[in-house]
């Protein structure tokens, strides 16, 4: 499974790069806002810093003027990837910008159906968002589920991306599930790391070597 930040904040983005375990960064409008520099300024830096897809997402309504936008921000570097949302105008642009080579992430993604259509426009990734779909009672995970089997069945190559994670469980069901990517903010990347267990183990084994190597006299 693909590890991916989801977050416009370099520090966050620095420190995730440095462990050596982040294949990539998803941004939205209101990622992008709280960082308070304009997109393709942002998306720049972020490209500087990971190594790996960078989604981008437009901000206009129409066909024509996402495919505009998608075409400039896929200028910008390689690695970005152009977000467009799931409504019927971002279904036509995907199928444009697909045809030109411009990958695409079909973003708010809530139904099954939306996501086959997303594939059927040749969608590089598709983004449910699993922690939404929580949120109003439903169950995010059974729609990765119905997804992974819909895309298995008519082999299609569009990457299923697990997106509004909210904690370790999410990523842990995501990845049984059969996600490709999955998507998290720098808070749920950090808290894959602990276990109490393995604080606890090191601390034993530090303390017996310490406390053997002491009593040798040297
Ligand atoms: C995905 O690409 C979105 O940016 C993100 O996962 C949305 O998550 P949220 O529901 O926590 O805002």
């Amino acid at each position: 499974m693909k590890f991916f930040l989801d977050t416009a904040n370099l520090d966050e983005l620095k420190k995730g790069a440095a462990w050596g375990i982040v294949d990539g960064v998803t941004t939205n409008p209101t990622l992008i806002a709280k960082e308070g520099v304009p997109i393709e300024e942002q998306v720049r830096k972020i490209c500087d810093i990971v190594d790996g897809d960078v989604s981008a997402e437009v901000v206009s309504t129409t066909s024509k003027e996402m495919i505009e936008e998608g075409r400039r921000l896929a200028k910008i570097h390689k690695n970005i990837v152009v977000k467009v949302p799931l409504i019927r105008e971002g279904i036509v642009a995907c199928s444009t910008l697909a045809r030109e080579g411009i990958r695409t992430n079909v973003t708010l993604c809530f139904s099954a159906a939306q996501a086959l259509m997303a594939a059927k426009a040749g969608a590089y990734i598709i983004s449910p968002f699993i922690g939404r779909v929580d949120d109003i009672g439903w169950n995010g995970m059974d729609l990765i589920r119905e997804i992974v089997t819909i895309y298995k069945n008519y082999g299609y190559n569009t990457q299923i991306l697990a997106a509004s994670i909210r904690g370790p469980l999410h990523v842990i069901d995501a990845a049984k599930a059969g996600a490709h990517i999955g998507t998290m903010p720098f808070k749920v990347l950090d808290q894959l790391f602990n276990h109490p267990l393995t604080d606890k183990g090191l601390d034993q084994f530090l303390k017996d070597y310490k406390k053997a190597f002491e009593l040798v006299p040297a």
